[in-house]
């Protein structure tokens, strides 16, 4: 398959300090592709480099078959971008926000509107972004970063800061997008976020990346499948892998009605990061 964003052994050392220490990944067209990693980790690092606002200072990263190195501005066009300082004018109403920045890449007036609709703020056209709440706010910014119909739209932590159910709005919206053809690249440190919109993640730790693979994998990898009963008169709950021998057991307390509860354990992307890095997301 195509890949859209090749990193090999890239490098980033800002003066002494070495943020990024060979990193390499791919990402393939049409992906949802998860950065994840603590605070400091080098997360806002890699997409800076990915988008040419910085340079590595070794390894090679190419972008839509251009190197980050020789940056060609036509680029700007086929991706779209929503960092954390990403602005808005502030004193000007959504509608001229985003015209603003569809006027310069063409976008009709039936297509703009169509995105305010998407986002959810097609009734606020006329309000002043001074009046919007932080979830408004950054539906905007969402819109204005596909207004361009992007190949491939950087998305340094979306959600971050936002409730949980506009968070949920805004992981709706980019599956969407991505079910249109933008594949996505996203950073964060929420680890539902990952595991519920990415097709792959990578986790991102000391400079280094030192897991790679779909959600599904990782948890197949770091964890054996457990189920978890309590039994009639214990208030403990006795963990057990899945194997013939415990099927045997749950099946006695099941005939014998002693069984209480049963569930299946999940670990979460959380527990396989502290695993694999000995450290928390926070
Ligand atoms: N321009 C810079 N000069 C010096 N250090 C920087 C610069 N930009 C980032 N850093 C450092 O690099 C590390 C990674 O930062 P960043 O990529 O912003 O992490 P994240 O986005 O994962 O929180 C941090 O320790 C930060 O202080
Ligand atoms: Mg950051």
């Amino acid at each position: 398959m195509e890949n859209i964003i090749i990193m090999k052994e890239v490098k980033k050392i800002f003066k002494d300090k070495e943020v990024l220490n060979n990193i390499s990944f791919e990402v393939k067209k049409n992906e949802i592709f998860g950065l994840l990693g603590p605070s400091g980790a080098g997360k806002t690092t890699t997409i800076k480099i990915l988008t040419s606002q910085i340079i590595p200072t070794s390894g090679q990263a190419i972008v839509l078959d251009n190197d980050v190195y020789s940056f060609d501005r036509r680029i700007l066009s086929r991706v779209g971008i929503l960092s954390d300082n990403s602005g808005v004018y502030e004193r000007l109403t959504v509608w001229d926000n985003l015209k603003l920045f569809g006027d310069i890449c063409g976008a009709d007036k039936k297509f703009m509107e169509d995105i305010l609709e998407r986002v959810g703020l097609g009734n606020d056209k006329r309000t002043i972004i001074k009046k919007l709440s932080k979830g408004m706010k950054q539906r905007l910014l969402l819109a204005r970063a596909i207004i361009n119909k992007p190949e491939l739209l950087f998305l340094d932590e979306p959600t971050s800061s936002l409730d949980p159910s506009i968070a949920n709005e805004i992981h709706k919206l980019l599956k969407e997008i991505n079910s249109q053809g933008t594949t996505i690249f996203l950073t964060t440190h929420d680890m539902v976020e990952a595991d519920k919109l990415c097709d792959r993640i990578a986790f991102l730790n000391n400079g280094t990346i030192v897991e790679i693979d779909s959600p599904e994998n990782l948890k197949l990898k770091y964890s054996k499948p457990v189920i978890q009963i309590r039994l009639r008169g214990y208030d403990k709950r006795i963990s057990l892998i899945k194997n013939a021998e415990n099927a045997e057991k749950i099946k006695s307390w099941i005939l014998s009605d002693e069984l209480e509860a049963i569930h299946s354990y999940e670990p979460s992307i959380e527990d396989i990061f502290l695993k694999v890095t000995g450290r928390k997301l926070k």
